[in-house]
């Protein structure tokens, strides 16, 4: 099986494996797990942030930003295709009894203008504009990395208005390889960062939320109270030190390996590839009316090739650690017979 759906569906290699056998553990929840406290460390480094706490979803580190920052009655802006919007079970309002305003953006991007327009007068009527989240890259948005000016801009704009500001940064790396930027560029500045290890990392388990030091206490209560703190989690840990040291550099190649993939689709007829500026790991494609995606969808499966399906005519192709440039050769032959009969 050629699975190109999603970068979750890595396995760890025998040398992650290996790393994990050979963790030094302790009690996480107590503090005493010493590979785990590593991790934490190295993770906030390269965030730009003055510290980190190992979880174990980026759903859970995006929960516990929304309620370090968000309590009942307050509002979230966030793109209108965002995760924290719409993949993350409506947990804003579960969690922190928030509301989510959605920007309007195809992209996952929007500009300081977005937030500017948003905000509100302080009044008994309206709900309280407290944070804004960026997802970086964007997933729905085809996997693109923000322009590091509309970054700032959005950043400069919700701190002079006194919101908070939380980067789902699931896939950060892919955004700082692709754009050549070191990570903590990236990351510096925001209130609270998200990072997966779990998707082009390539680990089995594992996200980090990183935050300034005076939130140390509140995120671990917020750990705890929703059942993420750990035990022996440097057996976890140490896959994700494996990552952040080796699996970083090579996601360029799953960014060409995308983007050949893109070009070899480009020449279907039968299919109609969304263009990014630059690309990273993902490649979304239409199918217009006149053909069947239910057709393309089975076939494509009959034949070993595994996409997901993000709307009924609307698909995703990722790259990962576990596709190599025959894996793409081989998608794309099978692509071509398939379209052929579809
Ligand atoms: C942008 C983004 N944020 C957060 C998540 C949540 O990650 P997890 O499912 O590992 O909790 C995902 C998962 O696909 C994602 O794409």
């Amino acid at each position: 099986m050629i699975d190109l759906f999603s970068d979750t569906v890595t396995r760890p290699t025998l040398a992650m494996r290996s790393a994990m056998a050979e963790a030094e553990v302790g009690d996480e929840q107590r503090g005493e797990d010493p590979t785990t406290r590593r991790l934490e460390e190295r993770a906030a480094e390269l965030l730009g942030q003055e510290t980190a706490t190992f979880l174990p979803s980026a759903t859970m580190a995006n929960a516990i930003a929304i309620q370090l920052f968000c309590g009942p009655g307050d509002e979230i802006l966030s793109a209108e295709n965002g995760h924290v919007l719409n993949y993350e079970a409506g947990g804003a309002a579960v969690h922190a009894r928030a509301s989510v305003r959605s920007i309007p953006t195809w992209t996952g991007v929007f500009g300081r203008n977005a937030v500017l327009q948003r905000l509100r007068h302080d009044t008994p009527h309206a709900p309280r504009p407290r944070l804004v989240v960026v997802e970086n890259t964007t997933n729905a948005g085809g996997g693109r990395p923000w322009p590091v000016d509309e970054c700032d801009g959005v950043l400069q704009a919700a701190h002079q208005h006194g919101l908070r500001v939380h980067l789902d940064g699931s896939r950060l790396f892919n955004a700082s390889v692709a754009l050549g930027l070191p990570s903590r560029r990236l990351g510096q500045g925001f209130d609270s960062v998200t990072l997966c290890l779990s998707k082009g990392l390539g680990c089995p388990v594992g996200a980090l939320l990183a935050h300034g030091r005076e939130w140390s206490g509140q995120v671990r209560r917020l750990k705890q109270l929703m059942g993420g703190a750990m035990r022996q989690s440097g057996i976890l840990s140490a896959a994700g030190l494996y990552a952040l040291e080796h699996h970083i550099e090579r996601l360029a190649q799953d960014h060409r390996n995308a983007q050949a993939l893109a070009e070899g689709l480009e020449r279907l007829s039968q299919l109609v590839i969304e263009k990014v500026p630059l690309r990273t790991n993902m490649v979304y494609f239409e199918v217009p009316d006149r053909y069947s995606p239910d057709r393309l969808e089975q076939e494509l499966l009959a034949e070993g090739v595994r996409l997901s399906r993000i709307h009924s005519r609307r698909f995703r192709a990722v790259t990962h650690l576990d596709i190599d440039s025959t894996d793409i050769e081989r998608a794309l032959a099978v692509f071509r017979s398939v379209c052929n009969r579809i």
